[in-house]
């Protein structure tokens, strides 16, 4: 191995897969923002500041609203392994691999896991669901929004109310969809939720936003243990069992995010500057309207990719507005065409995994990358790779529907 290690230069690529995405500049920007102490009033503030976006783009009321460190599964972590005592009955209805991943997290925390499945491409219905509820009697309910392993999202209006009638708590996984689809955690009664930056919020991975209620506060303070040498005088641990994870204690994080300020971890201070301007951002443009692109942008690159006569995977009345998946059509070879996208025109598309895998290509328009520019090149480029694999596509056709789409919506 060669002494000296050369300057970083990562190729630009135009990143449409089902994230990470290319962040927006002006969070790169904040993220090269001078370090400060964690306890500095400067940064105190920014943390205060961060809470008040959070609480914004979920659209809530609930005093937490936070950052944990890590990607997404990092919040995910956190709220389950917090909530779940060992022996706690959990319901995960999976309709892709992210549901998997909320049940091994749950079982890794010792849940008594009882899961339902839909087939890949599919969602289930508030009757299935609830049916489910009063067959396992859940304590919590943990269900993915937007599953970008299907691309399918999983209606949560009525969700909501139909735990609470049940006595149970709904945790949400809204890691791709929070800033490109509504996610309305007071309206629609959910009590924990979490995200990620690096799909609609336009951010690198490395920082997961959560929120959750008093239900929750409360269900994980009964577990409330603080680490020894920060115990505050006259403390009094909760009866519960104490919580696997010190990183991921979320009572602990809880005293770190308030008034309090007890010291647990260094925060992380360039992702929360991303994370602070990525919630600007959003609630710049306003969260109607960044959940009104996305679905503006789906529906301009579903007309194009069918005007290819290219077949759309999955019950499309669930998309994801975020992320599209694409049937390989049988006479092409999907990881041939995903090379010469990345080495041609470098652009990025995502290949499938589980029952998925080499049937079917996932396109993501999300956060900085969701424009009508990135359609219409993705399209074109697409379309012309086809035709060097032999698929015959009509030429022009497909970028002519997105923009007629993009000229019907006055764009
Ligand atoms: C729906 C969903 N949940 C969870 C995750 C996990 O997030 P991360 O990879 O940031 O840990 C992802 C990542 O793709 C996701 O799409």
């Amino acid at each position: 191995m060669p002494e000296t290690v050369t300057d970083l230069n990562p190729p630009p690529r135009l990143l449409l897969g089902p994230g990470p995405i290319n962040a927006d500049p002006r969070v790169l920007r904040a993220m090269s923002m001078p370090i400060l102490g964690q306890f500095d009033p400067v940064f105190t503030g920014y943390m205060d500041e961060t809470m008040g976006l959070l609480r914004r783009l979920y659209q809530t009321d609930n005093k937490w609203a936070f950052l944990v460190n890590g990607t997404g599964r990092a919040g995910i972590e956190a709220i389950l392994t917090s909530l779940i005592a060992p022996g706690d009955r959990v319901l995960v209805p999976v309709f892709g691999r992210f549901g998997h991943l909320l049940c091994e997290i749950a079982a890794r925390s010792g849940g008594d896991v009882r899961h339902i499945e839909a087939e890949w491409g599919t969602v289930f219905t508030p009757d299935q669901l609830e049916d489910a509820i009063k067959k396992h009697r859940p304590r919590v309910v943990a269900l993915v929004h937007g599953d970008t392993s299907t691309t399918m999202a999983q209606p949560l209006d009525e969700i909501g109310a139909i735990c609470r009638a049940h006595e149970a708590l709904l945790y949400v996984d809204a890691t791709a969809t929070l800033g490109g689809m509504e996610v309305a955690v007071d309206a629609w009664q959910l009590d924990a939720v979490s995200a990620g930056l690096q799909k609609c919020l336009s951010g690198p991975p490395g920082s997961s936003p959560v929120t959750f209620n008093e239900r929750v506060a409360d269900a994980v303070n009964q577990r409330k243990h603080i680490e020894a040498g920060i115990e505050p005088g006259g403390f009094v641990a909760g009866n519960g069992p104490r919580i696997q994870s010190n990183y991921f204690d979320l009572p602990m994080l809880m005293d770190y995010w308030s008034e309090q300020r007890l010291n647990h971890h260094t925060e992380a201070t360039s992702m929360l500057y991303a994370a602070r301007e990525c919630a600007r951002i959003v609630l710049a443009e306003g969260v109607a309207d960044c959940v009104t692109r996305h679905a503006l942008t789906s529906t301009a690159l579903t007309t194009g990719l069918r005007a290819m006569d290219l077949e759309l995977f999955g019950d499309q009345a669930h998309k994801m507005a975020g992320v599209t998946g694409v049937v390989i059509p049988k006479s092409v070879d999907g990881e041939a065409v995903r090379s010469a996208l990345l080495n041609d025109y470098g652009i990025e598309i995502g290949t499938s995994f589980g029952p998925l895998k080499g049937r079917v290509w996932r396109i993501g328009t999300m956060g900085y990358n969701c424009r009508k520019q990135n359609v219409l090149i993705c399209l074109a480029a697409l379309e012309a790779t086809l035709r060097q694999q032999g698929f015959a596509a009509k030429s022009g056709a497909s970028v002519d529907a997105a923009l007629a789409v993009y000229r019907q919506a006055g764009q």
